[in-house]
Formats: structure tokens, C-alpha cells, sequence
């Protein structure tokens, strides 16, 4: 429950208008993509890095909770403000602050949407790779909470591999900058790092620096049909392995399919049992010749028919409806636990065949679809209730058979609160300790986004 003297002083440092405590406004921040949710006592709007820092300051004198907001799209309950508190909303923090195109960098603020800035470099020749399947609403404040990954990770890597440096405020209200704007530096820990991918645990993010790309000069798309998912699977890790570096890789299911034909009211392929969407980018000539090497590849790899797509609008529908994956699923069930296990890319079709027989053995319908190129698939099961006591034990066995073929529970979902209690099966109790007291020394009193990544603190 929110003081009325610390609502007094949330508003002289946040103005009136930063501050909103209706009890529409808290159901509206209360919860994420996770369907799992939490009322806030207050949402606070900063403006300024200087105000984030007097809220800090604040909570950590009064020990209340603060939670980091981007747009709620996050797929682990990251932002879920789980034991109450005030949740740190970025929305009115939402500029790009420069675009340096000789040096190749941007600087923005956490608030804003990944997909604007994408535009707006791309609109100067330029290219930030980073493409989660939300780019239209997450922000880029999120992606580096969670270190996000997307569409084109297969090919130019995640949200650390873009990150140069940070402007930051730690949980007791300093303010630091980590990194910098330079191609190289090693000036001490690599802070940057530690904050990318913390889950907004850590420290709070007021200042991205991130390093741009030449736009690639050709982007050629193809899609593929196959008769299982088993062939689809085997596939990419034939194009994966055929030294060919496809910018996209995506594998879907038929499940998959179909819950999207029925969504988007489209036929995307047919009655196809699995599909591949695979992108390569580059000078003309090269894209040329590798999309005609990946078509060949599919084609010996099982595939009934291989189609390019044009670029403009076709190529945008077909990519319109791979993002529509996650929200079209729910026209199968109310519910999901949506996962997103890695693995080597050589093992696709060895887990996809271990999650065929789990969910054979719990009776549970089980939907894949994702970044086959990085070996990442979102492994969704579909629920009428998600207390179901089986649901839980088929996510185990699936955490196991990933880590038996060298893998790691989250591609790039983070672990939040939905995997909090399987973290322990990946990493060791001495690691786990670690990482502990980097949180136990950056934020002394749990003030900052509690209860996330470790079932306990201590
Ligand atoms: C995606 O790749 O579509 C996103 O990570 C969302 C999801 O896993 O549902
Ligand atoms: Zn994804």
C-alpha cells in the first residue's frame, strides 16, 4: 500500500502529472505478455535521468519496491510488479538523441520503440540488426533489460552485441555511465555487459549508446514447405551447416500455421505440416547466388516447394505473419507457457523430437515455432488452465532434454518470475551465489525490481 507521504513526495519530484495512482492506470501497468499480473501502488513517469535518481534514492531510503517498465511485451514477467511498489514507467523518456552517422553509432533513450529507431537509421542508409518479433511496440529500454534477440539474431547476434555503453542509475541513486562511444574500449569491468540482459535488477537504464551498421545493399526472402516438422528441422541445420549465414532462419510448425492462417484469415501455406522462412542479405550478386544455393539445399532437404517473395509487400505479409505467431496462438487456448530453450543448431530436430514425446506422454498440446538458425525455438504449451499441475512437470522434462544436448532454458526471454524456479537447473549453486552478491552489493536493500531471476535473494 502506497504512504500518502511517499505518494507526496513521488509527485514534488515527478510533478502531478508523473504520478498516477487510478486504479485503471495500476491495472494498466499490473501486467506483461506473460498473462501474469500484479497491481503496482503507483506508476511513476520520469522525464529525466536526474528524477529517475531521486526516486531511487528515495525507495532506497524507504525500502519500497521499483520496477522498470518498457512496453509490457516482455515474455518472462520481467515487468511485473509482483510485490507492489512503484513502477518506473519509460514512456515520456522516448528520444532518439542523436544519430553520429560518421561514427556509426545512435543515443537514445530506454523509452523508445525499437522499430522507430530502426526506421530512422535505415532512412540514413544505416542498420540496427537487433529484431525482436514486438519491434513495433517494445522498446529499446526492454531489449537491453533482457538483452533481447529476435529475427535477425542468427546472422548479427543480440542486443549486447549492439550495446557501446549505458547511462544507468543504481539502485541507491547514483548515476553512472558504463562503455563508451567508441569501436573499442577496456577501461575496467565491462559494466555494460553486467547491465545487458539483468533484467532491470541491477541498475535502471536512462541512456542507450548503440552501434550501427551500413544497411545491407539486397535482402532476398524464401519460404519453404515441408511434410513434417521433423524434415523442416533437419533442414535448417543443412542450410546452417552449408557455411551460408542466412540473416533469418524461422521454423514453423503446423500448429503454428494453422493458428496464424486463422488469425491473419490468410493461407500462408497451403496445408503445409512445417515451413521455413529463410532470409539472406548482402550486394546483389551475393544475395543472388545464396538464395539460389538455400533454395537447392531445402529442395534436397525434403522440401515440396520452395517460393521467393517479392520485396515490398509480399515479403512484409510473410513477415507480418511470422510476428503474428505469439498473439495468433491464443485462438487455440486461452493460455500459454510460452518457453524459449536453445540449443545447438545441429540439435533442432532432436529436441523438437524429445518435445513430441513429452507432450505425447502428458497429453499436452505442444507448439513450436522460432529462430531455428540460432537453435532457438519458443516451445508453447497450450492451456486451458496454466496451474495445471502437468504443465509444469513437462516444462522440466523440456528444461532437461535441452540441457542434455548442451543448451541453456532462455534464448531471449530472460528468466524473470516464469523461470525463476528452474534456474537452479542450469546453473551451479556457486554461480547462482555469485551472482547474488553482484546483486546483493548494487542493490543492498532489494529495492529494484525484487523477486526476479532467484526464487530468493539470499
Ligand atoms: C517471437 O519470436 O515471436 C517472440 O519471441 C515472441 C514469442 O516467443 O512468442
Ligand atoms: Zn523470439
Amino acid at each position: 500500500m502506497l504512504d500518502p507521504a511517499v505518494l507526496k513526495e513521488l509527485k514534488r519530484i515527478l510533478g502531478a502529472d508523473g504520478v498516477s495512482t487510478t486504479p485503471e492506470e495500476l491495472v494498466a501497468y499490473s501486467y506483461d505478455a506473460t498473462q501474469r499480473e500484479a497491481l503496482p501502488w503507483a506508476v511513476a513517469r520520469p522525464q529525466t535521468v536526474a528524477q529517475v535518481s531521486q526516486v531511487l534514492a528515495f525507495a532506497n531510503r524507504e525500502r519500497f519496491p521499483v520496477v522498470p517498465r518498457g512496453a509490457g511485451t516482455g515474455m518472462s514477467g520481467g515487468s511485473v510488479p509482483t510485490q507492489g511498489g512503484v513502477v518506473l514507467s519509460f514512456e515520456r523518456m522516448n528520444r532518439i538523441l542523436e544519430i553520429d552517422e560518421e561514427n556509426m553509432i545512435a543515443v537514445a533513450e530506454p523509452g523508445v520503440v525499437t522499430g522507430d529507431l530502426q526506421r530512422e537509421v535505415e532512412s540514413r542508409g544505416l542498420f540496427y540488426p537487433p529484431d525482436p518479433a514486438s519491434h513495433r511496440f517494445c522498446t529499446l529500454g526492454g531489449n537491453v533489460a533482457e538483452c533481447a534477440g529476435g529475427l535477425r539474431a542468427v546472422k548479427y547476434g543480440v542486443t549486447k552485441d549492439y550495446v557501446l555503453g549505458l547511462e544507468v542509475v543504481l539502485p541507491t541513486g547514483e548515476i553512472i555511465t558504463t562503455g563508451a562511444r567508441t569501436a573499442k574500449s577496456v577501461a575496467g569491468y565491462d559494466l555494460t555487459k553486467l547491465i545487458v540482459g539483468s533484467e532491470g535488477t541491477l541498475g535502471v537504464v536512462t541512456k542507450i549508446i548503440v552501434k550501427l551498421l551500413p544497411l545491407p545493399e539486397s535482402v532476398l526472402t524464401l519460404s519453404a514447405f515441408f511434410r513434417s516438422v521433423d524434415d523442416a528441422a533437419r533442414a535448417a541445420s543443412k542450410v546452417l551447416a552449408s557455411r551460408i549465414i542466412p540473416r533469418a532462419l524461422e521454423l514453423i510448425d503446423q500448429a503454428a500455421l494453422r493458428a496464424v492462417e486463422n488469425y491473419l484469415k490468410e493461407d500462408l501455406s497451403q496445408g503445409a505440416a512445417a515451413m521455413l522462412i529463410v532470409e539472406v542479405d548482402g550486394p546483389a550478386e551475393t544475395t543472388e547466388r545464396e538464395s539460389a544455393r538455400v533454395a537447392d539445399i531445402l529442395t534436397k532437404a525434403g522440401a515440396t516447394r520452395v517460393q521467393s517473395a517479392d520485396a515490398g509487400p509480399e515479403r512484409e505479409q510473410l513477415w507480418k505473419a511470422r510476428r503474428s505467431i505469439s498473439p495468433a496462438l491464443y485462438t487455440i487456448k486461452p493460455k500459454k507457457i510460452n518457453e524459449d530453450i536453445v540449443v545447438p543448431r545441429s540439435r533442432i530436430a532432436d529436441i523438437l523430437r524429445e518435445i513430441n514425446d513429452i507432450a505425447k506422454h502428458y497429453d499436452l498440446l505442444i507448439v513450436n515455432f522460432g529462430h531455428a538458425g540460432d537453435g532457438n525455438i519458443h516451445t508453447n504449451i497450450m492451456l486451458d488452465d496454466v496451474d495445471l499441475p502437468k504443465a509444469g512437470e513437462a516444462v522440466k522434462k523440456i528444461f532437461a532434454a535441452v540441457l542434455r544436448l548442451g543448451g541453456s532454458i532462455t534464448g531471449e526471454h530472460g528468466i524473470g518470475i516464469s523461470k525463476a524456479p528452474y534456474l537452479p537447473m542450469e546453473l551451479s549453486p556457486d554461480a547462482l551465489s555469485a551472482m547474488k552478491r553482484i546483486k546483493q552489493a548494487l542493490d543492498p536493500n532489494n529495492i529494484l525490481n525484487p523477486g526476479k531471476i532467484f526464487l530468493n535473494a539470499e
